[in-house]
C-alpha cells in the first residue's frame, strides 16, 4: 500500500481563541503534547497537567517565548484530590476556565483472564474517571460566564474489532455517553461538550509500541484515505471544535482517522 505523501498543513487561525484560558490534561506527550502546541500558537493562555514530568518540563520550556507561555503542573490524574487542587490552582490563577480537553489515557494492553477487580478499578480511572471530575471542577466557572468548551478523547478502538483491549475499550465507549450526558445538562448554559474520537494515529508512544511494515500496511489498508493520521490532524479539529465556528455543534462524536473501518 502507497501512502499519501502529502504534508501537514498548517493551522488555521481562530481569533476568538486568542486569550481563551485552556486546560489540556495528559499535555506533556503525545496528541497532548500536539494540542499544546496548537493552542499556545493560537495565542490561548494554556494550563497542562500530565504525571510526566520531563516531557512536560521541556515543552513548556519550548514555548516560554510565546505570547502566553504554557505553564505545567504535574498532576496525577488517578488521585482525585490532586485533581481538585490543580483545577483551583489554575482557577485562582487564571480567574477561570474557557476550555477544557480531557485527553489524558493509558491503552496497555491486557488478557481478559488477567484482570483482577484493582485493575478494573485502575483502568477506568485512568480513562474514565477523570474526564467527568475534570468537566465536574471547570463547569463552575464556565456556569458563571455562561460560555465553555469540553472536548473528551474517546477512541476509534471500540468501533473496531481490537483484540486484548476490553477495559479501555470499555471506559472509551463511556466516554461518547458521558460528552451526550454533559452536552445535555450543560447546553442551557452554554456549554458545548463533543468527543473528538482520534483513529490509529502516528505518535511517539505507538510508534515505539507498534511500528512494523506489517501493522503500516494493516492500518492503511482498513482506512479510506492511505495515509496515517497525525497529531496535528488531531488538534486541527480539536482547534475548529473548540472555537466558535462550532458554536452550534454538541453532544456529538467527531472522527478523524482517515475512514478507518477496519481490516
Ligand atoms: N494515538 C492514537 O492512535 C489514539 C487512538 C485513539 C484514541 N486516542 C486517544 O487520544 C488521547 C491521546 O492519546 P495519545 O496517543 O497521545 O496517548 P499517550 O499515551 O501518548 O499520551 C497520554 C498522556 O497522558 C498522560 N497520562 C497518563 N496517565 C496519566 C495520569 N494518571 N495523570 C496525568 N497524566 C496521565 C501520559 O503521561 C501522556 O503524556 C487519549 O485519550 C487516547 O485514548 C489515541
Amino acid at each position: 500500500m502507497t501512502a499519501f505523501a502529502d504534508p501537514t498543513p498548517g493551522y488555521a487561525t481562530y481569533p476568538d481563541l486568542r486569550d481563551k484560558r485552556v486546560v489540556i490534561t495528559g499535555g506533556g506527550s503525545g496528541i497532548g503534547g500536539e494540542l499544546v502546541r496548537a493552542f499556545v500558537g493560537q495565542g490561548a493562555r494554556v494550563w497542562f497537567l500530565d504525571i510526566a514530568d520531563a516531557p512536560g518540563q521541556a515543552l513548556a520550556a519550548a514555548l516560554h517565548a510565546a505570547p502566553h507561555a504554557p505553564r505545567f503542573l504535574h498532576c496525577d490524574l488517578l488521585d482525585l484530590d490532586a485533581l481538585a487542587a490543580s483545577f483551583a490552582a489554575i482557577e485562582h490563577e487564571a480567574g477561570g476556565i474557557d476550555i477544557l480537553l480531557n485527553n489524558a489515557a493509558n491503552d496497555d494492553r491486557h488478557r481478559i483472564e488477567d484482570v483482577t477487580p484493582a485493575y478494573w478499578e485502575n483502568r477506568m480511572a485512568v480513562n474514565l474517571r477523570h474526564q467527568f471530575f475534570c468537566a465536574q471542577a471547570a463547569v463552575g466557572s464556565m456556569r458563571r460566564q455562561q460560555a465553555g468548551v469540553i472536548l473528551n478523547f474517546g477512541s476509534i478502538s471500540w468501533h473496531l474489532p481490537h483484540t486484548e483491549l476490553a477495559l479501555y475499550m470499555t471506559a472509551k465507549a463511556a466516554i461518547e455517553g458521558l460528552s451526550r450526558a454533559l452536552a445535555r445538562d450543560l447546553g442551557p448554559d452554554q456549554i458545548r461538550v463533543n468527543t473528538v474520537v482520534p483513529g490509529a494515529v502516528r505518535t511517539p508512544r505507538q510508534e515505539a509500541l507498534w511500528h512494523t511494515p506489517d501493522e503500516e500496511n494493516r492500518i492503511l489498508a482498513g482506512q479510506c484515505l492511505p495515509a496515517r493520521v497525525e497529531m496535528q490532524d488531531v488538534a486541527a479539529l480539536s482547534l475548529f471544535l473548540a472555537s466558535n465556528n462550532a458554536r452550534r455543534c454538541s453532544g456529538r462524536e467527531y472522527f478523524v482517522d482517515a475512514g478507518w473501518y477496519g481490516a
